[in-house]
């Protein structure tokens, strides 16, 4: 056990498991990594972290050393799934959460029945474990405030048999609880911003298919083609998911439009539709030098999305590979979405006569790889067109500015974080 007092290599240990917290962003990669390391540094068979959110706990992860030898980590991780409680002082968690404190109990079964904390013994029961030696050491966050809870459980003596936390273990804990708990800070206010960014682009999307008098729903099932395509090509799951959230701003220049143009019911003269055609370059000019990732990637869909493989499109009469892949995609998806959907100049045509236009103009209009993959994905296609379905209610909030009702827009849910579900 020399390795868990103080001494230099403790500390070097320390700073270097700092830094990697501190570099970790992803916040159920950043919750893995305390765990394991404070099991780790303790010498702890099991572990589980709590996070503090609206007076809940959420139990968020359990690592349990026996349990993965038993049964494959994996398939343990699979068994643990996320779940709330309230938050009260009858919970070690609870209570280390409510007062600050550490709770260091050498033995779980013995706790004194004056403690206004109890051992729930419900994981001992459904694993069939064996819960011994505890330490619940709340994690703190600049401002003070318990916004997690760490427990490390049974920590192992010399020849493998369960002992207490020592104190300066418990020191040890607490000094790495705190650089978790800045570091979950970092990382949920980094969430924060990334989800109200995201919510944004979304928005601006809507907001350029409001004036098209399209639905939202238009590009929901636009964005959510698009992410067919890229998964069925293999893409990492980063790159998957910048094109689902670039691409709802592909029309956003139709923001710049004159009415008369983009509400016509019937076919564009020829003056028109080059005047239609500038969408492209206003979207790309609306989002031109832009840093953030999404809006590079929105910018280049929104200029390359109505090129066609042969060369005949606009604005620039790209062909082939020159197109951007982001754009061919583009060019498939929002095509296959127009002519599946309603429009203020055209009827949705059948599937059918869909699929039949689609295959007639792959290799002329569209790339022929990306539309045979995408065409094979039927299935996938037909539940996102369910789950993103236009209902009359929709357009008529969209055509008839009065049935807008201040009813409809209160928000429940205040107290819920942003969602980003498209
Ligand atoms: P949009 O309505 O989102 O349509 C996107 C693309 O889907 C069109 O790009 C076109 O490639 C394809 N598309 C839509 N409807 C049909 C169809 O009935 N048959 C075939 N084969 N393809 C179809 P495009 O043509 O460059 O048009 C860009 C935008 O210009 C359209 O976006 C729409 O807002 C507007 N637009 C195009 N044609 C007309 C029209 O005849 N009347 C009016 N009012 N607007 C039009
Ligand atoms: C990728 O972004 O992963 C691939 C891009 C490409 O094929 O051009
Ligand atoms: C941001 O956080 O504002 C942009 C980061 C990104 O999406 O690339
Ligand atoms: C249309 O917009 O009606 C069809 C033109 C095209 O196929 O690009
Ligand atoms: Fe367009
Ligand atoms: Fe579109």
């Amino acid at each position: 056990m020399s390795k868990v007092l103080f001494n230099e290599k403790t500390f070097e240990d320390l700073l270097d498991i700092s830094k990697s917290l501190s570099s970790e962003r992803d916040l159920d990669r950043l919750l893995d990594k305390i765990l394991s390391e404070a099991r780790r540094f303790t010498c702890s068979d099991a572990g589980t972290i709590y996070l503090v959110n609206n007076n809940k706990l959420i139990f968020m992860l359990s690592q349990v050393q026996t349990l993965f030898d038993r049964w494959g980590e994996q398939q343990t991780r699979e068994k643990f799934k996320k779940f709330e409680m309230p938050i009260t002082k009858q919970s070690m968690a609870g209570y280390a959460a409510i007062t600050g404190m550490v709770l260091n109990i050498p033995d779980v079964n013995k706790i004194s029945p004056d403690k206004e904390y109890k051992y729930n013994a419900s994981f001992d029961e459904q694993n069939d474990y064996k819960t011994v030696s505890m330490l619940v050491v709340p994690m703190k966050n600049r401002q003070n405030q318990p916004i997690g809870v760490l427990q490390l459980i049974n920590a192992f003596g010399e020849d493998k048999k369960v002992i207490a936390y020592t104190k300066s273990l418990e020191r040890l804990v607490e000094s790495l609880a705190s650089m978790a708990g800045i570091a979950i800070q970092n990382a949920q206010l980094n969430q924060e911003i990334r989800n109200a960014h995201l919510d944004t682009i979304l928005r601006l999307g809507i907001a350029a298919e409001y004036r098209d008098k399209e639905t939202a729903n238009h590009i929901r099932r636009m964005a959510r083609y698009s992410l067919l395509i890229a998964e069925s090509l293999g893409w990492n799951k980063e790159t998957c998911e910048r094109l689902l959230y670039a691409a709802p701003m592909h029309d956003v220049g139709k923001l710049g439009i004159p009415d008369e143009i983009l509400h016509k019911p019937g076919v564009l003269t020829t003056d028109e539709r080059e005047t239609m055609q500038k969408h492209t370059l206003i979207g790309a000019n609306i989002l031109h030098h832009s840093r953030a990732e999404e809006l590079v990637l929105s910018k280049l869909i929104a200029l390359t999305h109505h090129e066609k493989w042969d060369g005949s499109g606009y604005p620039q009469g790209l062909k082939q590979k020159e197109i951007p892949i982001e754009g061919r995609i583009a060019a498939i998806t929002d095509v296959f979405d127009a002519l599946s959907s309603r429009r203020c100049y055209k009827e949705p045509f059948p599937e059918e006569k869909v699929i039949e236009i689609m295959k007639h103009d792959s290799g002329r209009h569209f790339d022929p790889e990306l539309t045979e993959l995408f065409l094979s994905k039927i299935v996938e296609i037909r539940s996102i067109q369910i789950r993103y379905q236009d209902t009359d209610a929709d357009f008529d909030k969209l055509r008839n500015i009065n049935a807008l009702s201040p009813a409809d827009l209160i928000d429940n849910n205040k107290n819920s974080q942003i969602k980003f579900d498209f």
